[in-house]
């Protein structure tokens, strides 16, 4: 069986960048560790601080961001990190060559109810002589040179693409390694399963109500078929669900936010899971364009997300 390292050795991946997952990958496999304590460890429950997106920080989000904020920086090929736990973007070493942007945890409103969260990441090769400034990684998703997810649920999971498809890996605890255990993932391009919040339904736009309307519908609607409906809420389950099993994600702008961006935020959220469905064959957009292609105008900036099975992204966006 081969894992991560093989894998990374076997690809075309620099050493520096290989550093940079292997730091990543084994912080996740800490937080991991720390999330199966639960309340023995006393890590659960509110951290009693804001972030800068005015979400109420659970502990976790607080320690997993340190752990990963505090291993990526003793690496010496970062550059800069960017935390959805973080106001602004964190120089790390001016020498260093890569740019991480990740959510620390991912379905924080999971934690003390003991469901599935993740850690995302999202890695971009930037070089400079100065320290590095936010404007330096206001860089579009489609130049991004690795993104993925570790899955913490009944069993951890590694999903990631360094842009030669997707491979999942799964934990081994005795051995203390990912083991690759589903290679170049590929997502069916015709679904039956959607995942929306459907509490939201009275605030979306006319297109959405009325797509989502024909799904519910099925074939008693415009459709040729059923659908059923699923939603882990974090994105990491949805997602993971998506790419194990086919299916589409839909988290859209809606009419409570004036400013119409949506929920996700970009660059540690929509960016690399819309380069993970894109190398799986799916397809990643906002309701009006590829993710992949938004110039971001700030780190925390939030943005729609429909994401999955190429054919009903494609059909959401005929609405
Ligand atoms: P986070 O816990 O990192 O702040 O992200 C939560 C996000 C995402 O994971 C999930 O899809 C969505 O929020 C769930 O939103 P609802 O509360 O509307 O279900
Ligand atoms: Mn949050
Ligand atoms: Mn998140
Ligand atoms: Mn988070």
């Amino acid at each position: 069986m081969q894992n991560l390292s093989d894998v990374l050795a076997s690809s075309a991946t620099p050493d520096a960048l290989k550093a940079v997952l292997t730091v990543t990958t084994e912080t996740c496999i800490d937080i991991s560790n720390a999330l199966k304590q639960g309340s023995l460890a006393g890590i659960l429950g509110m951290a009693g601080n804001e972030n800068v997106q005015g979400e109420e920080q659970k502990k976790l989000d607080v320690i997993s961001n340190d752990m990963l904020k505090d291993a990526l920086f003793a690496c010496p090929a970062v550059r800069a990190i960017a935390s959805e736990e973080e106001d602004y973007i964190v120089p790390a070493n001016t020498d260093g060559e890569y740019f991480i942007a990740f959510d620390p945890l991912d379905g924080s409103s999971n934690i003390d109810i003991n469901a599935m969260v993740g850690t995302i990441f999202s890695i971009y090769h930037q070089t400079g002589d100065e320290p590095a400034t936010e404007a330096d990684f206001l860089i579009p998703g489609k130049e991004q040179v690795a993104a993925g997810y570790v899955l913490y649920g009944p069993s951890t999971m590694l999903v990631l693409t360094t842009g030669q498809g997707v491979n999942m890996f799964t934990y081994d605890p005795i051995n203390s390694v990912f083991t690759l255990t589903h290679e170049n993932i590929q997502v069916p391009k015709e679904t039956q399963e959607f995942a929306i919040n459907m509490s939201n339904q009275r605030f979306w736009s006319n297109s959405i109500q009325n797509y989502v309307n024909d799904l519910v519908k099925g074939k008693e609607g415009l459709r040729e078929k059923n659908f059923n409906m699923r939603w882990v809420a974090a994105m990491v389950g949805d997602v993971h669900r998506i790419l194990c099993r086919g299916g589409v994600f839909l988290y859209p702008w809606d009419n409570k936010d004036p400013s119409k961006a949506g929920k996700l935020r970009l660059m540690y959220e929509a960016n690399p899971m819309a380069m993970l469905l894109e190398q799986a064959g799916g397809k990643a957009h906002t309701h009006t364009q590829r993710i992949l292609d938004i110039q971001p105008e700030a780190i925390h900036q939030r943005v729609a997300v429909i994401l999955g099975a190429a054919n009903e992204v494609d059909k959401c966006l005929t609405y």
